[in-house]
């Protein structure tokens, strides 16, 4: 699992907000997976179920208002979901702090993550954070649609999602 024990991060506005582990089975896993339309997430070929994944929950006053999930592979980490709910307060960025914090612990030298062609908060938060835009893998969404056929055909702001982008992070020794 990820970092023991919890914190409080100050950054978030409107109070502090707490970083705690995500437990095998946290009721956490309930509010990702409203989020993402059940367990099962497709991206770049591979079929992910959040159930069985690691991560961090982000709570406060006891209400879950974010969850990251990732996985480990040697000096490699993924990003496999970030979610943060109400935007704009601090909870993605809190979450990706403490996840990197644990990830240069356990020896990780590069985080990715992927998203789609329509999301531009994420692009713009991913890269705000320092990750770099290293990969566009035209019509992989399309491909990821017939493993999981309720990915929407249409995301933010009415644009078509047949994209992904990958984003990666080298951390510092
Ligand atoms: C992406 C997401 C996790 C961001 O979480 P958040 O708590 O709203 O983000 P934060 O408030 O921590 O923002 C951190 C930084 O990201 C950048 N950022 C956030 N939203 C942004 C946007 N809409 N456009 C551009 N940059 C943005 C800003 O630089 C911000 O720093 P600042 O507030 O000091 O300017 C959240 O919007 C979300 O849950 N989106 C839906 C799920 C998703 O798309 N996840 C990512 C793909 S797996």
């Amino acid at each position: 699992m990820a970092a023991r024990g919890s914190s409080d991060i100050d950054r978030v506005e409107g109070g502090p907000v707490r970083i705690r582990v995500l437990e095998r089975d946290d009721s956490a896993r309930a509010w990702i997976e409203e989020r993402w339309g059940g367990s099962i997430m497709v991206v770049h070929g591979r079929r992910f179920d959040l159930r069985d994944l690691p991560g961090l929950v982000a709570e406060d006053d006891g209400a879950v208002v974010g969850a990251l999930t990732y996985e480990l592979r040697g000096h490699e980490a993924e990003v496999v979901s970030v979610d943060a709910g109400p935007p704009g307060r601090g909870t993605g960025w809190a979450l990706v702090a403490q996840f990197l914090e644990e990830a240069r612990r356990r020896g990780v030298r590069v985080v990715r993550t992927t998203t789609t062609n329509d999301n531009l908060t994420a692009l713009g938060f991913w890269q705000a954070l320092g990750f770099r835009l290293v990969a566009l893998r035209p019509g992989a969404v399309a491909a990821a649609r017939r493993v999981k056929p309720s990915i929407p055909l249409v995301g933010d702001r009415g644009v078509p999602v047949p994209d992904e982008l990958d984003l990666a992070l080298t951390l510092d020794g």
